[in-house]
């Protein structure tokens, strides 16, 4: 939009960048925050869900499987393992694939992974219409089904279209996105460029950054502190004691 401009950061293009950046900044600070209350939420009931391991390091190493294999999941229900898989992992090399419009110069790996990113857009696109389908058409889904699990699975569909509308059909000027972003965060502002689907992008993803320490999205982080998985099972051989219960306990006759 700058181009209409002549060449400087319009009102307009400020908007969208205070936007990018109250969005990136709520993203950072709400998910910090949350990691902080989960953090410190005394958990001293022993609770994994056995078979547990027994020690620290296998239940690091069942931690590591459920984020990255999405193990109990694959145990429960296969065809949503399925598409949560197509999404994740196809989200995860888009991301991948973004870092070169903030990374100057862009890293070879990052160079490398480039043509793959398209296709883990594809496999993301695909994984997220078959999420949307399940709680629109299976009865016992649908009842659970509230408003705000359907918005953000629509909204990343309209992140990952308008994407690939960029991609396929009407590229962006990357130049020109990296040099504005690269303004946003050097206090060098630059014009934003003049590219309607560009900023479509840009605004849907911004809301989904500032949605996600507040929504369910929060399940990236949550993970990491769910007492039935990160666990291990080692009621026998240790007391787990909340730390406001200790005075009462050196009470307790021995
Ligand atoms: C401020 C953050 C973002 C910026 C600056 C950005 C920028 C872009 C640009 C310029 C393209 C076109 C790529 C090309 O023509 O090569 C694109 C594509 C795409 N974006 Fe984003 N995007 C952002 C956030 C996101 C988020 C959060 C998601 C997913 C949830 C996403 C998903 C996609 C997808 C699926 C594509 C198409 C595949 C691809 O080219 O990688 N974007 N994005």
């Amino acid at each position: 939009m700058g181009a209409v401009f002549g060449g400087v950061m319009s009102f307009f293009d400020a908007v969208v960048g205070t936007l990018l950046v109250f969005a990136v900044g709520v993203l950072v600070l709400g998910l910090a925050n949350k990691v902080w209350v989960y953090a410190a939420t005394p958990a001293p009931l022993r609770i994994p869900t056995t078979p547990a391991p027994l020690t620290r390091l296998g239940a690091a190493g069942r931690l590591a499987r459920e984020v990255l294999l999405f193990e109990s999941l694959f145990r429960a229900d296969k065809v949503l393992w399925a598409l949560s898989a197509l999404f994740h992992a196809g989200l995860a090399l888009v991301l991948l694939r973004h870092l070169r419009y903030v990374l100057n110069p862009v890293p070879w790996p990052i160079e490398a992974i480039q043509p793959l990113g398209v296709l883990g857009a594809g496999a993301m696109m695909v994984g997220l219409a078959g999420l949307l389908a399940r709680r629109l058409f299976l009865p016992s889904v649908r009842m659970i089904t509230r408003a705000t699990d359907l918005a953000v699975l629509v909204l990343l569909l309209a992140i990952g279209a308008t994407g690939l509308v960029m991609t396929l059909a009407a590229p962006a000027d990357i130049m020109g996105l990296k040099i504005f972003l690269a303004g946003l965060w050097r206090f060098a502002p630059a014009p934003l460029p003049d590219d309607p689907v560009l900023v479509l992008h840009l605004v849907l993803a911004a809301v989904l950054m500032a949605v996600a320490p507040f929504s369910k999205l929060l399940h990236m982080a949550g993970v990491f502190f769910s007492p039935t998985r990160a666990q291990c099972d080692n009621a026998r051989e240790r007391r787990h004691l909340v730390s406001w219960a200790r005075p009462l306990d050196d009470l307790r006759p021995r």
